[in-house]
């Protein structure tokens, strides 16, 4: 055996050890070898059947200090008989004392010295009774050092005179196995085209597979926790009928991000401190066709969004201000993904189904950019999921309706609704539901039915009614994992390791 293979010596050490003796203990045959490196060999054995073993834990009996000095000295009253027996005509107590230079040990190896009738009193002195003893403690321990153990009556006894402890060892039963031999056979791992050429397989032992054994770690790529929900909540808008918006683009021109939204353009939304505004390009083209396909009239549509605007149509007063084209073209993060929803409903305006435009249901769940100042709950990025419904003879009550199923599949119940304001719908409401894990009642969503101002001027007709609602992905996302602070969710701040341990999410539906 060589000695830079120790786990190599140790086989061979354990079936040489078992062709002498079989079956053996690992604590007697290996005292000094620690576990792990023993049970590791054990197992390269076993797995070719060479040996078989099973653990036992028992209870070992270990020499207290004071049993070491009797191994090596002798007992007490061992001691005292042989300092007396040594005193030809006897030894007074007090030259006793000082000869084994242990007063305790010479008072109580006296008693017992006196008891096995060893030693007597004569006169002022002690004399021996006998030529010679047996230091039956001595010898007792001595086993116990070697074995660990001995009869449970002479364990038990030399406990309560407390010069033993016990202590759990675990220990292996080795056994031969079926496959035993002196020496372990090289094991291959492939079959080779040498092998085949050579005939050597047909004498060659092949490791059998382990079905057991663990994959390496891939490292692979983890999903982020916003993507596994923004997946379960797509996968309730496909069951509910949705088809999905293309949101492929985070720059947008004012026009689709507000003027068709009829955001006057002094909403304060528009304001520098709330939205970002491109600088390089700073403006768009005049809206106008994406593809060769597109066929509608992007020109008529401006001028319908401006006089919606300024002078007002379609039964409004409209805002009554001058609008700026130069505004509507100023380049913009958009700021929310509305945007798309006013492009894929004016899109929605140029088709005919039996001269009729379609019901459509549209929705969208990506990044959308505000100029916020940025702490636990707020970034400058996040991420929407927004829903369009356009029917006809849709009603205010379809919408909490609607809202009530759809937030039921994600597990949120007992909404509240509350009258709020958005400039593109009438009436808006925003919608609240308690929440018991965290026992508050929290605003989730925003929603309203889109004003006429918009969607008459995408040529929308005027028995059309579109609902629009709109969530943040961010909100459910932290508190079914838990999290308080956005910036472990998103950004430059966010723990990698998060991302990779996170586990999978469902959504508890109802
Ligand atoms: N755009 C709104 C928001 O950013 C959400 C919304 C969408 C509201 C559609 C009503 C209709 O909060």
């Amino acid at each position: 055996p060589s000695s830079s293979n120790p786990a190599g010596d140790l086989t061979s050490e354990i079936l040489l050890a078992l062709s002498k003796e079989d079956p053996i203990s690992s604590t007697e045959a290996f005292p000094d070898v620690p576990f792990e490196s023993l049970k590791a060999a054990l197992d390269r054995l076993a797995s070719r059947s060479m040996v078989a073993y099973e653990q036992a834990e028992r209870e070992e009996a270990f020499l207290e200090p004071e049993a070491e000095v009797i191994v090596s000295h002798g007992s007490h009253e061992a001691r005292v008989f042989e300092a007396v027996r040594q005193a030809l005509d006897g030894l007074s107590i007090q030259d006793l004392e000082s000869q084994i230079g242990d007063k305790m040990v010479a008072k109580l190896g006296q008693g017992k010295a006196f008891k096995e009738k060893w030693i007597k009193k004569d006169g002022a002195k002690l004399v021996a009774l006998v030529d010679s003893i047996n230091d039956v403690t001595r010898d007792q321990l001595k086993v116990i050092q070697e074995k660990r153990t001995h009869d449970p009556k002479i364990i038990a006894d030399l406990k309560k005179r407390k010069l033993l402890k016990m202590q759990k060892v675990i220990s292996f039963r080795i056994s031969k196995g079926p496959k035993f031999a002196l020496e372990m056979v090289r094991e291959e791992t492939d079959l080779t085209a040498e092998m085949l050429a050579s005939g050597s397989w047909k004498t060659a032992t092949f490791k059998p597979y382990n079905f057991k054994a663990l994959g390496a770690d891939q490292h692979a790529g983890a999903l982020h926790p916003l993507n596994k929900v923004r997946q379960e909540i797509r996968q309730i808008f496909f069951e509910m009928g949705f088809t999905e918006m293309p949101t492929n683009q985070f720059v947008e021109s004012g026009f689709w991000n507000f003027d068709t939204l009829y955001v006057p353009q002094q909403h304060p939304a528009r304001d520098l401190q709330d939205t970002f505004y491109v600088s390089d390009p700073p403006t768009a083209g005049r809206p106008g066709p994406v593809s060769a396909e597109d066929k509608l009239d992007y020109d008529a549509y401006f001028t319908n969004v401006r006089q919606a605007h300024e002078g007002g149509k379609y039964g409004s007063i409209g805002y009554r201000y001058r609008w700026s084209e130069d505004e509507s073209l100023r380049l913009v993060l958009r700021t929310h993904t509305t945007a798309i929803s006013a492009a894929m409903l004016h899109k929605l305006a140029g088709q005919r189904v039996d001269g009729r435009v379609p019901p459509a249901r549209y929705f969208s769940i990506d990044r959308v950019f505000r100029n916020e100042t940025v702490d636990a709950t707020h970034l400058c990025e996040f991420h929407q999921v927004e829903g369009v419904i356009a029917d006809y003879g849709l009603t205010l009550g379809g919408l909490m309706e609607f809202m009530s199923i759809f937030f039921g599949r994600m597990g949120v119940t007992d909404l509240r609704f509350k009258p709020a304001y958005n400039p593109y719908t009438e009436p808006s409401m925003e919608i609240f539901s308690y929440h018991k894990g965290l026992n508050k009642v929290i605003e989730i969503g925003n929603s309203g039915i889109f004003r006429p101002e918009m969607l008459e001027a995408m040529g929308l007709p005027k028995d059309m009614v579109v609902f629009g609602f709109g969530l943040g992905l961010e909100r459910p996302t932290m508190i079914k994992y838990g999290i308080t602070n956005i910036r472990e969710l998103l950004g430059h701040q966010v723990d990698l390791g998060f991302i990779q341990k996170n586990p999978a999410v469902r959504l508890d539906k109802n």
